[in-house]
């Protein structure tokens, strides 16, 4: 399928997708959540797919939601279509998805790598909630998962003064969990999506779920379903073969059942 705003490949096991609107600094309008949305499902419908790679250009990940889509709406249009429900979808994809962020990743590009499960950024990379210098707040979820994220301070910081912060900053505060050079970037988010999918598929869709649950529950119920969820492994192939692999010495071969 061809996309307007998207350029959407599959290499190997993993599903690899290029915002572009260079024209915009990939700015989110409603046509790329639509693509978007169209292209996860795609991926997600392929049995052959084990994880997902989201990028944008080396200029930008994404400078944010596209302020002249959004200048001219009112509240009762805003709030009658629901404007930015639809990114919660994506939040729900089953299958891991790895954000691949250089340059802006301002407003909803910040929320949008912040979606995926893990970030890896460029040295190059600045993160930011700008939205206060526009007169509005972040709205797909910024200021809550930016403060789980990197906790009160940081996100207080970001979110009320709208400045940008670089890599070695997101880094130390836990917003990204590698940092590499520019030239490096798209190889190393390539890399660690491979590996992801060539693990079991339902170990690695239970470690996402475990992990995600961290974010919405209570110690001890998130633990309760962990606990569950790591129990259940034991009714599949894979883990027999697993573990049979490493006391033989030897690769799995994991049939994702
Ligand atoms: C629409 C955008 C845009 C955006 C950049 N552009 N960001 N268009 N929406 N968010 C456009 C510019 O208008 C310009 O188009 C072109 O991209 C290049 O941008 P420049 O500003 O000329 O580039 P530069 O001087 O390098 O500055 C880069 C920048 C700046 C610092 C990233 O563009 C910027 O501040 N952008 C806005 C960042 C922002 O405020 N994001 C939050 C948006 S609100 P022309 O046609 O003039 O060449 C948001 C809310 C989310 O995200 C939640 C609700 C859905």
């Amino acid at each position: 399928m061809a996309y307007e705003t998207l350029l959407v490949e599959t290499r190997g096991n993993v599903g690899l997708i290029t915002l572009n609107r260079p024209q915009a600094l990939n700015a989110l309008n409603s046509t790329v959540l639509k693509e978007l949305k169209l292209a996860y499902a795609a991926f997600h419908a392929d049995d052959a797919i084990g994880a997902i790679v989201l990028t944008g250009s080396e200029r930008a990940f994404a400078a944010g939601a596209d302020i002249k889509e959004m200048q001219p709406l009112d509240f009762a249009e805003v709030y009658k279509s629901d404007f930015i429900s639809g990114w919660d979808e994506i939040a729900k994809a089953r299958k891991p998805i790895i954000a691949a962020v250089s340059g802006f990743a301002l407003g909803g590009g910040c929320e949008l790598a912040m979606l995926c499960d893990f970030i890896i950024a460029s040295e190059t990379a600045k993160f930011g909630q700008p939205e206060i210098t526009l007169g509005v707040i972040p709205g797909i979820g910024g200021s809550q998962r930016l403060t789980r994220a990197v906790g009160k301070a940081k996100a207080m910081d970001l979110i009320l003064t709208g400045r940008m912060m670089d890599a070695a900053e997101a880094e130390r505060a836990g917003l990204v969990s590698r940092v590499v050079a520019p030239e490096r970037l798209l190889d190393e988010a390539m890399e660690a999506a491979t590996k992801i999918a060539s693990l079991s598929r339902p170990s690695v869709l239970m470690a996402k779920e475990a992990v995600s649950r961290a974010f919405e529950t209570t110690l001890e119920e998130g633990l309760r379903f962990e606990r569950r969820l790591f129990q259940s492994l034991f009714a599949t192939e894979d883990q027999k073969e697993g573990m049979a692999a490493f006391i033989e010495k030897r690769k799995p071969a994991f049939k994702n059942r």
